[in-house]
């Protein structure tokens, strides 16, 4: 039920880790399933995010869902990282199960937390960011469980 792409991710997880003294920090949970994502980021004087890692307590879609998310913000912008959503990170992944599609959010959710803790520390604006959730699970649609 998971593509090759999801399973290479679950099994072999990119940026697992923490980074000391990190840019941004951020730390999201899901009540339902009790899951819990934290990400950091390490973001340069251009604001351009230079490394990333994650530690999570969650399923093997959480799990291969940030190590994707992960990869495709290294690098890039911390306005550019707003690009990267869940759909973009399943996209990459070829795809999640129906049920598994909550997971996603996780990953999501937690780099817009870290990002809105660097903008609050350099006091910076990122169009189109809010101020996160600690809990995702509020928002979810009863049929997505
Ligand atoms: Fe909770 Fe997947 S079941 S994140």
């Amino acid at each position: 039920m998971y593509t090759e792409k999801v399973m290479d991710h679950f099994q072999n997880p990119r940026n697992v880790g923490e980074i000391e003294d990190a840019s941004g920090v951020g730390t999201v949970g899901n009540a339902r399933c009790g899951d819990i994502m934290r990400i950091f980021l390490d973001i340069d004087e251009n604001q351009i995010i230079r490394d990333v890692k994650f530690k999570t307590f969650g399923c093997g879609a959480a799990v291969a869902t940030s190590s994707m998310a992960t990869e495709l913000v290294k690098g890039k912008s911390v306005q550019e990282a707003m690009t990267v959503t869940n759909k973009a990170v399943m996209e990459a992944l070829d795809g999640l199960p129906p049920v598994k599609v909550h997971c996603s959010l996780l990953a999501e959710e937690a780099i817009h937390a870290a990002l809105w803790d660097y903008a609050q520390k350099n006091g910076i604006r990122i169009e189109g960011l809010e101020k996160p959730k600690t809990d995702i699970s509020e928002e979810e649609e009863d049929e997505a469980y």
